[in-house]
């Protein structure tokens, strides 16, 4: 039998993450006075040890041993030969694939779930407060909380919220508290509920309340954490790539593509990030980034500067973006519900290092369906985004008899998403595509911010 998965030993795991900032040129994040933030500005938000991480641009660093003790929970994580899925499409690519569901949540999001909650613990924290879209997000810094003893406080877009039910359940039983977004509870989401008493929800209004819901409390223990799109999240992904490089070395290959789908980018990043550099360093390999058509983020909005939620307690980001008010259609994929894109993720995009892709829900979920059917593993709808674009570039490559190989991450499984393959399967799902009147209505919001420079790493 020939292999299927590559392993490491938990002692090959890496010991530090890459931190892109040391080979790429970003524009700062601004202030509210449009001039660019000191690290002091976010203190009542985040605990300065990830602050110093957020601008740090040291390329490597440590990954510390009691974050390391819960990673090897379930990491390293196998790189898979999609053996099947290649049989089905018929295609000469070799397609591999990082699992990344096999984390107890259920995807990628606790590579940075652990270390935000163990630098928040070291710098004497004690509750945490978060938004989550698909419930991934939520689901993980739980998970993570209750493994270094700290309270979670998670607002979850009401749309997920209700299609998820299971989720909150997840979150409960690891002793986090799981609410509806909008909710009561903040003057973001009571606002928000003014506006539109039925809105689905959208991750900019739940990122507002769980920021307005840590900077509220007087006695100074609570902080905030993101999931995604920061600095210092697409650095705790990079163990994604590092291990794949690894992998790939121990059986003699190397990508020619790497596919990941991209909600606020960290899923993306951590897997394709440490082949950046190979990159930039002469290295031809296609680096796919994939978002919903419903909210095409890096495909069709501009490079501008915008606040990363709904409220504008947050910075303003230099970042692609629908507008920090837009709310997404209601699809199945809520953890690619977001307005922006990582500032990091969407500078390698302005620089033509990536080139992302968008495809439809339907698209995603046919992808989805055959992945399931071939290689066992029911995706989350996230990763059916990926999974379309592996299909098309895997017949590209058999329709010119190309031997690629694929790589791209399998950022989650769909085990409390059924309800996107039930409606799926009865025919029931819809697509969305944005109207380009749609986009530009949204996108007026930031006419009047400051512009970001094109800038060129190399
Ligand atoms: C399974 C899965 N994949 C991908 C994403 C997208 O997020 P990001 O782009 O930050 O990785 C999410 C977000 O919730 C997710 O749950």
């Amino acid at each position: 039998m020939e292999p299927r998965k590559i392993l490491l030993n938990e002692d090959e795991m890496p010991r530090q993450w890459y931190n892109i900032l040391a080979d790429i040129k970003i524009n700062p994040p601004l202030g509210p006075d449009g001039t660019p933030l000191t690290p002091e500005t976010l203190a009542p938000v985040f605990p300065m040890n990830l602050i110093e991480q957020e601008v740090s641009t040291d390329r490597w660093i440590d990954i510390p041993e009691p974050v390391l003790e819960v990673l090897a929970i379930w990491r390293p994580a196998p790189l898979v030969r999609a053996r099947s899925l290649e049989k089905a499409l018929g295609t000469p690519a070799r397609i591999y694939y990082k699992n990344e569901s096999l984390s107890p949540p259920g995807s990628h999001k606790p590579n940075t779930a652990v270390p935000q909650v163990y630098y928040n613990k070291v710098f004497g924290i004690e509750r945490m407060t978060t938004e989550t879209g698909a419930g991934q997000w939520g689901s993980a810094l739980s998970f993570a909380c209750a493994q270094f003893g700290m309270q979670c406080k998670v607002y979850m877009v009401r749309i997920s919220f209700d299609q998820k039910p299971y989720r909150k359940a997840m979150m409960e039983t690891w002793g986090g508290q799981c609410v509806a977004s909008p909710s009561t509870e903040t003057r973001a989401g009571r606002e928000a509920l003014e506006r539109d008493p039925d809105t689905p929800g959208s991750l900019g209004i739940a990122i507002s309340e769980a920021i307005e819901a840590a900077v509220a409390d007087e006695t100074g223990k609570t902080r905030y954490s993101l999931g995604s799109v920061l600095n210092h999240v697409m650095l705790h992904q990079t163990i994604i790539g590092l291990e794949a490089k690894r992998q790939f070395e121990k059986i003699g290959e190397y990508p020619d593509i790497i596919i990941g789908c991209a909600g606020g980018g960290s899923n993306f990043a951590g897997l394709a990030f440490p082949f950046v550099l190979d990159k930039i360093n002469g290295k031809d390999i296609d680096i796919i980034p994939v978002e919903p058509a419903a909210c095409p983020t890096l495909t069709k909005a501009p490079f501008v500067y915008d606040h990363g939620d709904t409220a504008r307690y947050t910075p303003l980001l230099p970042m692609h973006s629908l507008g920090h008010a837009f709310i997404p259609p209601p699809i199945h994929t809520g953890g690619l519900r977001y307005h922006g894109m990582a500032p990091t993720v969407s500078q390698i995009v302005t620089e033509g290092i990536a080139t992302p892709k968008a495809v439809t829900q339907i698209q995603a979920l046919e992808a989805g369906v055959l992945a399931a059917r071939t290689e066992g593993i029911i995706p989350a709808p996230e990763t059916t985004h990926a999974l379309a674009c592996v299909v098309s570039e895997a017949l590209k490559a058999k329709a010119e008899g190309k031997e690629k190989v694929i790589v791209f991450s399998w950022s989650g499984h769909g085990l409390l998403d059924l309800t996107a393959y039930e409606k799926f399967l009865s025919g029931q799902l819809t697509n969305y595509v944005l109207t380009d009147e749609e986009i530009e209505r949204s996108e007026r919001i930031f006419e009047n911010f400051p512009k970001p420079t094109l800038l060129k790493s190399r």
